[in-house]
């Protein structure tokens, strides 16, 4: 074979500072950065695939890449891959679970701590050199301590931050497709049958599901209008699971107290009245982001496109819902 004839694993160049040196891949494959705002090329020799969760990987960009063997997104959600078609074309592919729970769960808790307590608007006031000093009424935020924080979808993220709650003085309740008896035994975390039960219940409410045809706009106007008077929402896992206008309406106008954000449905647009309602705690997407779980994601990813290339089973595959 001559070098254009091996095959290609082509990784996303926003991975470069991560990775440093490019892996040796089985089968003498070559490695190939694909730029960041490139389309994918048409290329029969690409085999290996590790896009962002930026990158949509449906069945035109399959289609370009006939020989391609696996798809290892760098990133546990995978709303961004077509499952079905890459199923259709024998193409695996793999999702980046586990590694990456506790740091999401962790800044669960920052967005949660940082809207419940009016952090945006304490940093603001802080840093304008306007404060005129410590006052009985000053910026008055919500007490966790004896509240319900309410978990939608208890997958291993969504019971990760569960598991923090008691540490906060704060019970438990979810609502999930399956039942989590490790949650109801260790926490004392309740399952709601109806996820407008849970809304109405839960003080705090953080939503910790996969986007999906079922779960888009799942908390739409009517789900906002159900939950508790001055209460509080965070979204760590996709921005497309809330209406973006219900919600920035529910924040003005109530039942929100406030919202923490990390994830948005047109990323990198940060809709408007979501970066300026002072309620509203905004972060670019943040949840995995320290060096040991992004270097672990890769690692995974990795693992997984060589075990395919080697004829093996991956290790987090992803299978069509
Ligand atoms: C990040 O959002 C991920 O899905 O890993
Ligand atoms: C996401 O919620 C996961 O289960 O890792």
């Amino acid at each position: 074979m001559t070098a254009e004839e091996r095959p290609v694993v082509l990784v996303a160049e926003e991975l470069e500072p991560l990775v440093g040196d490019p892996p040796a891949w089985p089968s003498g494959a070559r490695h190939r950065w694909l730029p960041a705002d490139a389309d994918l090329p048409v290329d029969d020799g690409v085999v290996g695939l590790v896009p962002l969760l930026s990158r949509t990987v449906g069945p035109r960009e399959m289609d370009r890449l006939p020989r391609l063997r696996v798809v290892a997104n760098y990133a546990v959600g995978y709303d961004n891959v077509d499952v079905a078609a890459a199923a259709e074309r024998g193409v695996a592919v793999t999702n980046t679970p586990d590694v990456l729970t506790e740091s999401t769960a962790d800044l669960t808790w920052a967005l949660l701590l940082a809207a419940a307590r009016r952090l945006r608007e304490g940093l603001e006031l802080a840093r304008s050199g306007e404060w005129e000093g410590w006052r009985p009424d000053l910026l008055l935020g919500r007490d966790l301590q004896g509240r319900t924080l309410g978990i939608v979808g208890a997958g291993r993220i969504g019971a990760a931050v569960a598991r923090r709650a008691p540490g906060f003085g704060m019970r438990v309740a979810y609502w999930s497709r399956s039942q989590r008896a490790d949650l109801e035994r260790d926490l004392g975390a309740v399952r709601m049958d109806d996820l407008s039960e849970l809304l109405a219940a839960a003080d705090v409410v953080s939503l910790h599901l996969p986007l999906t045809a079922a779960t888009e706009g799942i908390l739409d106007r009517d789900a906002l209008g159900a939950m508790k008077e001055g209460s509080v929402l965070v979204n760590t896992a996709r921005g497309g699971l809330v209406e973006t206008e219900a919600l920035a309406d529910a924040l003005r106008d109530g039942p929100l107290a406030a919202a923490g954000l990390d994830v948005y449905r047109d990323e990198p647009e940060i809709p408007k009245a979501l970066r300026e309602l002072p309620g509203c705690f905004v972060l670019p997407h943040l949840g995995s982001a320290t060096v040991r779980t992004r270097v672990d994601m890769w690692e995974l990813a990795a693992e997984n496109v060589r075990r395919v290339l080697r004829g093996d089973e991956p290790l987090t595959p992803v299978e069509p819902s």
